[in-house]
Parts: structure tokens; C-alpha cells; sequence
């Protein structure tokens, strides 16, 4: 890596090139720009593998696009993504590698991590969870008592949870409707309760994902499910080994759990967890859908990976919306982006993106540790339309707030919707296209006026417009477009760190909350006295305990 320091951002003749010409740009309206060049529909557009993405309703001219290219090379962007594929420790809090792009690379592929080609270990990996989804799909693999699996129930939290959990949704339609896979992810016991309740223990596989093999909610949940299993069955540790696979970094710590290493899928500390849906994380996905398409899944990776690896500045996708985003944040006061799916398949591909975003750029230090000057990550929210449009969208319609939108869309349905409901899909996307198009141009007062409103709910019925969107079109939801769908979105992250000059693949922050839970725990069940709470959390935790009667 680059020891020597660099220029603060906001300190760069580019980031003040950026704020002159936002200056300039004042309040130029959408309707504006769409008037003064005809083609711009279709001028600024991009097509990467199966996504069409439409970006002319953002609030850009081609200088506008030009001075944040120029600010994406001053902050070497480029290079970092070189030194990202490369393999060298660009998380460098952690000393590590970032390679979740090896978990898609090709067979004969090289890709090395301290003078070792990982694609080999990749693929035996691969290879060993297809098998494995095969054994279960075919029912070979049969439980303690004989008896096949009909239900997965995965384990885990966070990036090990949130990946296949939103996979398994987008993918539904692909998966084997005879077997149902189930997440638990919170501590709260209500998670496993519910995801066990009318289950068969002895149709029923356990997955317990976890990077580290740590985490408390995992572990706990894990231990829980276990005492479930083996209490319904009325049989001893010996069923475990045909009950619970682990998916880990973490074989000493799989082992002291009591899960064969044999039954173990592993992936390597340089895949950070919420990059690691594509790794062994994945096997409950795997077995839903089957192991080809979960490689036509990787192969949608892998081109966005080629594209944003090779791809000239002007073409690069994952570029130009992390420059977007940039633009907003820094430029117009966004405090959030949102990405709202026409898919209801998408239900989860928000709560997913939240983490890859917020988890990597949540941050306020530079990599040397400095306080930055400049906005970071996004709040990213949102939910799948139509629903949101009879909730939520009146704040971005008429609010007050810059909330720039991500529309995703497909144009036809997927391939097994009943015939009745096909006809469905033209007013799910009419939605879709209507949205953008009032958020753009929103509804003049004139012609407010012009529809005979009276004067004084004039004010009340106009549409400012003006509110930026990228819409991005694939013509179906396949598994190789999710993984295409995904991989923009990581690598947009990828470039809005690089820019911002913070480390996207740590998340420090989640710890002290861990702490402090692990001194609260004793407090609440009386093994400590609780000294030196502070005196609001003393005076819940006392109220706690007094309801409890302790
Ligand atoms: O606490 C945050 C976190 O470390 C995430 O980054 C990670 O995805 C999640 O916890 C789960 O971690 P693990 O896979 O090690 O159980």
C-alpha cells in the first residue's frame, strides 16, 4: 500500500472544482436538462451484463460528470481496486486481504494471497458443498432415524445470516418447493421458537453460519437447537453428526461444539462477513435452489467484476453510483439513499444492502486514524414498491429532505407465475416507471392550475420534482442477475470508501455494544451488583429486575 499520506479530500482541487460547480448548478430542474438535450434518456444510460441503467435523472450535466471522475482518479480509486484483486491487505486495521471476488473466480483462475493460488481451496470447496446439496436434495443424505431432510434451518446473524436469508427470497422461484429452508438470527428466543415449532426434529438439518464461531446470538441459538434436537429425538450426541453442518472460518472452536470437521464448509479470514453470502454462507441457498444455479449466481458476480475491474471510467457502473452517491451526500446533504425494489422477491435485497453499506461505510476516520471532514456511508432504507408508495413515499414526493432512490425492475415476471396473475406485471411496472418519472418532474403549479384546483390548494397539489433516481432494468430475475445485482453494489461501496479514504472492511464499531451487553448480562440476573452503571441504565436494569422479581 501507499504509505505516503495523501491530500485530504476535501482539500483537493477536484473537491473544490466539485463545490464550485455545484455553486453553478444552483437550482437547475430535471425539466431543464431533459429540455435542453433530447437525447438525454438515452445518452445516460449504461448496460452492464443483463442491467440496463438509466442515470439521466440525476441532477448531472457531463461536467458534473467529468469533476467526479476527476476526483475518483486524484483519490486513486483505481489503484486501490487493483490492489484489492491483487490480493494485498487493503483492510488494513485488520492486516488482511479482500478477496471476496476469488469465492467467484474461474477454475483456472490465480488468485494469491501471500504467494498461495486460493482459486484451488475456492472450488474444492465448491465442489464439496455441491455434493453435499445434492446428498440432501436427492434425499440420500437421511437424518438420524432414517427419515429425510425436509427442512434447513440456518443459524447465524448478520453477514452470515442476511445473504442466503434475502437469496433464498429473491430466488424462490427457483427453489425445490419440497424442501423449506428457515433462518434464526436473534438472540431472542422467539427466533428459534418460531422457526422450530411445527418442525419434525428428524427431518430437520441445522446450519450454524459463522465466520469466527464466536458470536454470542449464534452460539447460543446453536447450543438451544441442539438441546431441541436431541430431546426430540430421545437420542444422544451421537445424532449431531447428521443434524448440524457448520460454515466457518473457525475449525478448533467447530470441533469443541460438537460438529464433525468432516461436516464442516469453510471459507478464509480475507472474505469479510458481510461479503461471504457468495462462500460456504451460501449452502442453504445452494441446497434450495441446487448447485447450478448457484454457479450461474457466481458467474452474474464475476462479470460485474470483470466490468468494474476493466471497464474504462466512463462505462464503470459501480463507479459512477458510488460517485453519485458522493455527489449527494457531500454536495446536496443526503443523509440516505434509498433502494426500492418492484419485485417482491426483493423483499429482503434492502435489510441485505444495509449491511454490505452501512456495516463497511460506517465509519468517521481516515485510514490513518484521522477525523474525516467530509460526509461518510448513507442511511440506506427502504422496501419493495408498490408497497412503499402507500406509505412513505409522500415524505419524498413533498418533503423536505434530498433522498436519492435506487428503482430496480424486471421486465417480465418470473417464469413460473400462474398465467392468472402474469397480466399483474404491467401495473407493477407502470408504478415502476410512473414513480421516477414524478419524482424527475414532479407537477408545476401552472399545471396544477390548469386542471381547475382552486387557488389556495394550489400549493398543497404541485410537485416540486427534482428528486434524483437511477433505475436499473434486467428483463428477469435470475440467480446470475441477483449475483450481477450484487456485485454492483459491493464494488459501489468499494469505490465510495476508496474516495472517502477509510477502511470499508472493518466494523469496529459493533464491538463495545458486545462488551458492555457481556457486563450488563450478570447485572440483570443478579450474579453483580451492577457498581459504576451510570444512573440511567442502573435505573432500567432495576426496573427490570423488580419485574422479573429479582
Ligand atoms: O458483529 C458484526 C459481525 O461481526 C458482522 O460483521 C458479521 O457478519 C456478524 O457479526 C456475524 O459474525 P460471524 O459470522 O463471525 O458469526
Amino acid at each position: 500500500m501507499n504509505a505516503t499520506r495523501r491530500t485530504r479530500l476535501h482539500r483537493t482541487p477536484e473537491w473544490s472544482a466539485l463545490g464550485e460547480h455545484r455553486e453553478q448548478l444552483g437550482d437547475t430542474h430535471l425539466r431543464e436538462l431533459f429540455a435542453a438535450d433530447p437525447g438525454r434518456g438515452t445518452d445516460y444510460t449504461l448496460q452492464v451484463g443483463d442491467l440496463y441503467l438509466d442515470y439521466s435523472k440525476h441532477l448531472v450535466t457531463d461536467r458534473t460528470l467529468t469533476l467526479l471522475r476527476e476526483l475518483a482518479a486524484a483519490t486513486d480509486v483505481f489503484g486501490l481496486r487493483d490492489a484489492m484483486f491483487r490480493g494485498e491487505r487493503i483492510n488494513t486495521t485488520e492486516d488482511r486481504a479482500v478477496l471476496h471476488t476469488a469465492l467467484r473466480a474461474a477454475r483456472d483462475a490465480v488468485v494469491e494471497v501471500d504467494g498461495e493460488n486460493v482459486v484451488p481451496r475456492v472450488h474444492a470447496v465448491l465442489d464439496k458443498m455441491s455434493a453435499f446439496a445434492d446428498r440432501i436434495r436427492s434425499g440420500e443424505w437421511a437424518g438420524h432415524t432414517g427419515k429425510r431432510i425436509r427442512t434447513v434451518v440456518n443459524i447465524g446473524i448478520g453477514g452470515s445470516d442476511l445473504g442466503p436469508a434475502m437469496a433464498y427470497e429473491v430466488l424462490r422461484s427457483f427453489t425445490d418447493r419440497d424442501l423449506t429452508v428457515r433462518f434464526v438470527s436473534n438472540v431472542d428466543g422467539a427466533d428459534l421458537h418460531e422457526a422450530v415449532r411445527d418442525l419434525d426434529p428428524a427431518e430437520t438439518l441445522f446450519i450454524v453460519a459463522s465466520k469466527t464461531f464466536t458470536t454470542i446470538e449464534t452460539i447460543t441459538n446453536a447450543t438451544s437447537a441442539r438441546n431441541w434436537l436431541l430431546t426430540g429425538l430421545g437420542a444422544g450426541q451421537e445424532a449431531v453428526a447428521r443434524h448440524f453442518v457448520a460454515l466457518s472460518t473457525n475449525s478448533e472452536k467447530v470441533a469443541e461444539f460438537g460438529i464433525d470437521p468432516a461436516n464442516m464448509f469453510e471459507f478464509w479470514d480475507w472474505v469479510g462477513g458481510r461479503y461471504s453470502f457468495d462462500s460456504a454462507i451460501g449452502l442453504s441457498l445452494m441446497i434450495a435452489i441446487g448447485p447450478g444455479r448457484f454457479r450461474e449466481m457466481l458467474d452474474g458476480f464475476r462479470l460485474v467484476d470483470e466490468h468494474f475491474r476493466t471497464a474504462p471510467p466512463e462505462e464503470n457502473a459501480p463507479l459512477l453510483l458510488g460517485l453519485l452517491g458522493i455527489w449527494y451526500g457531500s454536495f446536496f446533504d443526503a443523509q440516505t439513499h434509498a433502494v426500492l425494489p418492484y419485485s417482491h422477491y426483493l423483499s429482503k435485497f434492502t435489510a441485505y444492502l444495509q449491511q454490505l453499506d452501512m456495516e463497511s461505510n460506517g465509519k468517521s476516520v481516515e485510514r490513518d486514524g484521522s477525523p474525516v471532514a467530509w460526509q461518510t456511508g448513507p442511511v440506506v432504507w427502504g422496501t419493495p414498491g408498490t408497497n412503499g408508495q402507500h406509505a412513505y413515499y409522500q415524505l419524498i414526493h413533498q418533503g423536505t429532505k434530498v433522498i436519492p432512490a435506487d428503482f430496480i425492475g424486471f421486465a417480465r415476471p418470473v417464469a413460473d407465475l400462474p398465467s392468472g396473475l402474469v397480466a399483474q406485471h404491467d401495473l407493477l411496472m407502470a408504478n415502476f416507471f410512473a414513480q421516477t418519472q414524478a419524482l424527475a418532474f414532479g407537477k408545476t403549479p401552472d399545471e396544477v392550475r390548469a386542471e381547475g384546483v382552486a387557488e389556495e390548494l394550489v400549493p398543497h397539489k404541485t410537485f416540486r420534482g427534482n428528486h434524483p433516481t437511477t433505475t436499473i432494468l434486467a428483463s428477469e430475475l435470475t440467480p446470475s442477475v441477483l449475483g450481477q445485482l450484487i456485485a454492483l453494489y459491493e464494488h459501489k461501496v468499494f469505490v465510495q470508501g476508496a474516495v472517502w479514504n477509510i477502511d470499508s472492511f472493518d466494523q469496529w464499531g459493533v464491538e463495545l455494544g458486545k462488551v458492555l451487553a457481556k457486563e450488563v448480562e450478570p447485572v440483570l440476573t443478579g450474579d453483580s451488583a451492577g457498581e459504576g452503571l451510570d444512573s440511567s441504565t442502573a435505573a432500567l436494569v432495576s426496573t427490570y429486575r423488580e419485574i422479573r422479581g429479582r
